[in-house]
């Protein structure tokens, strides 16, 4: 069939399979052109399928020659309906990896189960022993609990007050003001249950009860912090503070792994526009302002040049991992410089529907959010049919 963008609000319903596979294919371009990393091996990414996790499971394949796992929640394909992006990336991923030469398997499930945690726990132990690095890059808006079975589901609110600031809708390029009603006690226990540490603990126990972690191996997972302008309603949100507990996560995932000698890390990312992010109020204006500056610095980057900076020049860089005064790691060094965000300060109070076609890249993330799903690709026929019925290899 002939795949179009189909949106509603901030959604798009369709994904194109050629298009999918061109953004693997780049990203993989782009890790062979910038060199090998002296990395993990074998490697387990929870949340492989897009955004920061599908970079990480290409940095590590196409940079270290690593073995993959990847766990993810995509909807296959069926005739006449296309699947979500993250099932086309990952068949794309597998095909590449299987033509170098790679070990690659993927599992498609709830990873907040037990079953699926079963499933993958098999998986290494039949096929690769034990992994040496286990990237969790889960963003989700829900989350079953499979100890009490209880179904949180997270929320994008201030604590305390209303927060009433501007914002844009990027399809239309309307700048309107915006207000937040806070959180109430419950709503920020259940963001921090879906996006706080509990889970990531959870997988990085049962990984080690049953002795399928290497000696030394390390764990990331993927934070975000970001200016005043967003703070009310992004890291003194709810959001916050489940980032909050995902952080303090890292020091008691590090004293359990002190008998094998291993590392948990929290990466504090640049913000991207992703589906998670697209969905936040006020975040997409910041960050078409955000792009507009960082492109005129020449320092703009997108998951795969974070990721690929964050195994170079952090976790693998032959030394000490460089930390901040909470022992994060810090890839958004270049976003929070001080001068960018003098002059995203700067351009956000002159902001308007009229004004932000100029001051802003608001094309830069239309262009975005369609690459999410497989659209706008140089060198893709989107005019010519497109089988949608892609299949992954390891999955039956
Ligand atoms: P994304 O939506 O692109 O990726 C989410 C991944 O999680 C996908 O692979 C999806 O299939 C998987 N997933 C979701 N629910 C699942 C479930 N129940 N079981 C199994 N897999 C599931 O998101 P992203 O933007 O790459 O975010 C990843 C992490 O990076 C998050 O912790 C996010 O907060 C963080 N982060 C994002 C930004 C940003 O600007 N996008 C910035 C800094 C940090
Ligand atoms: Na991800």
């Amino acid at each position: 069939m002939i795949i179009e963008p189909r949106m509603r609000g901030f959604i798009c319903l369709t994904a194109h399979p050629k298009g999918a596979e061109q953004n693997v294919k780049n990203q993989i371009e782009y890790i062979k052109s910038k060199g090998a990393i002296a990395g993990a091996k074998k490697v387990l990414v929870i949340g492989a399928s897009t955004g920061f996790g599908l970079a990480s499971r290409i940095t590590s394949a196409f940079g270290s020659d690593a073995a993959t796992i990847g766990v993810f929640f995509e909807k296959p394909p069926v005739e006449g309906k296309t699947a979500s992006p993250g099932w086309y990336n990952s068949a794309a991923f597998e095909a590449e990896a299987h033509k170098a030469g790679l070990y690659a398997k993927s599992i498609n499930g709830d990873a907040f189960s037990n079953e699926i945690k079963r499933e993958t726990l098999d998986l290494i132990k039949a096929d690769l022993g034990q992994v040496d690095l286990v990237i969790y890059s889960l963003a989700s808006p829900v989350r079953t609990n499979p100890n009490t079975g209880v179904t949180h589901r997270s929320v994008l609110k201030p604590i305390g007050q209303t927060f009433t600031n501007k914002t844009v809708d990027f399809h239309t390029g309307n700048v309107t003001e915006v207000s937040i009603a806070p959180a109430n006690e419950e709503d920020i226990e259940n963001t921090v249950a879906v996006m706080g540490g509990e889970d990531w603990a959870m997988w990085i126990d049962a990984l080690k009860n049953e002795n399928l972690l290497a000696e030394g191996a390390a764990t990331v997972a993927y934070s975000y912090i970001g200016p005043a302008l967003t703070e009310a309603v992004y890291r003194k949100g709810t959001i916050g503070r489940a980032k909050d507990h995902l952080e303090a996560t890292a020091f008691t995932i590090t004293d359990n792994l002190k008998s094998i000698g291993g590392k948990a890390y929290v990466s504090v990312n640049k913000a991207l526009v992703t589906q998670a992010s697209s969905a936040i109020p006020v975040i997409p204006l910041y960050i078409s302002l955000l792009y507009k500056i960082m492109k005129e610095e020449g320092i703009h980057e997108g998951c795969i040049e974070q990721i690929q900076r964050l195994f170079q020049d952090r976790l693998y860089n032959g030394s000490e991992v460089p930390v901040d005064e909470k022992g994060r790691i810090r890839i958004d060094d270049w976003e929070m410089r001080d001068d960018v965000q003098a002059k995203v300060a700067e351009l956000w109070k002159e902001a308007t529907t009229e004004t932000l076609p100029a001051i802003g890249d608001l094309a830069g993330y239309r262009n975005d959010f369609l690459n999410l799903f497989g659209f706008e690709f140089d060198g893709v026929d989107y005019k010519a049919e497109a089988n949608e019925v892609v299949n992954i290899d390891s999955i039956k």
